[in-house]
């Protein structure tokens, strides 16, 4: 019975959880990606789903097997994920934004494949709107949310400028210094970055781990 009680911890909560990349396409053949896997936000999606919430996945392209139980909103590019995040959004309590987002995209998509002619060739890019920084200016009291950082230097600082300026609850901080971790393996090392300026250092571990170390933490702010 108490067992019970502490694995349900989420029980009635509502969780929207983004993950993998987006792939911006350039031509009806090609696109521009990036090496996201989805298995963080899988993963997370997954744990959640175990501790009794509610979850909704927003994917882009991922090889990922989705959780029994979890509902799949499948998404190609940026444009598509803010689309559904928007949707998506209002009706829950904690959202997870573990999805690798262009920053660009073309700015215009050739109609027909693009033939190869000049020795070089450029594609000019624009802005993607940053989703997690639009979900923050909708966000309630009553919303938790949550971003992710990758940084290759001034790691916390970039980290804790993002926090602010999106309006999280806490941010989750990738480091890629640790062999292994990151984008497409199978563990990572994270640190776990408050809004009143706590840092919690967590171990390289496997991304099922770090998705239990995160519940943990959206359960010591609930
Ligand atoms: N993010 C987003 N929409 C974008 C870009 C990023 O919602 N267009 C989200 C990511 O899902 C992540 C967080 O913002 O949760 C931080 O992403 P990151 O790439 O580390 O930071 P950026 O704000 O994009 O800044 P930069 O890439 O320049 O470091
Ligand atoms: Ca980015």
């Amino acid at each position: 019975q108490k067992e019970l009680k502490t694995e349900l911890r989420f029980r009635g909560k509502k969780v929207l959880v983004t993950a993998g990349p987006t792939h911006e396409a350039i031509d009806p053949v090609r696109f521009i990606g990036n090496h996201s896997s989805g298995k963080m936000g899988y993963a997370i999606a997954h744990v959640l789903q175990d501790m009794g919430a509610e979850v909704t996945l927003i994917s882009g392209p991922s090889y990922e097997q989705v959780p029994n139980g979890v509902k799949l909103i499948k998404i190609t590019s940026a444009q598509e994920l803010l689309d559904a995040c928007l949707e998506n959004f209002d009706n829950t309590d904690i959202t997870v934004m573990s999805a690798a987002v262009a920053d660009y995209r073309p700015k215009v998509i050739a109609d027909q494949k693009i033939k190869k002619k000049s020795d070089s060739l450029s594609i000019e890019l624009e802005k993607t709107r940053d989703i997690l920084k639009t979900l923050g200016t909708r966000k309630t009291d009553k919303q938790i949310l949550i971003g992710f950082a990758l940084e290759t230097q001034n790691e916390i600082e970039n980290a804790e400028g993002k926090l602010v300026s999106k309006n999280l609850d806490f941010i989750v901080l990738n480091s890629l210094q640790d062999q292994g971790a990151g984008f497409a393996g199978d563990q990572n090392k994270i640190t776990i970055i408050n809004r009143t300026g706590e840092h919690y250092h967590f171990e390289l571990k496997a991304k099922v781990d770090v998705a239990k170390d995160i519940a943990n933490h959206i359960l010591s702010i609930l």
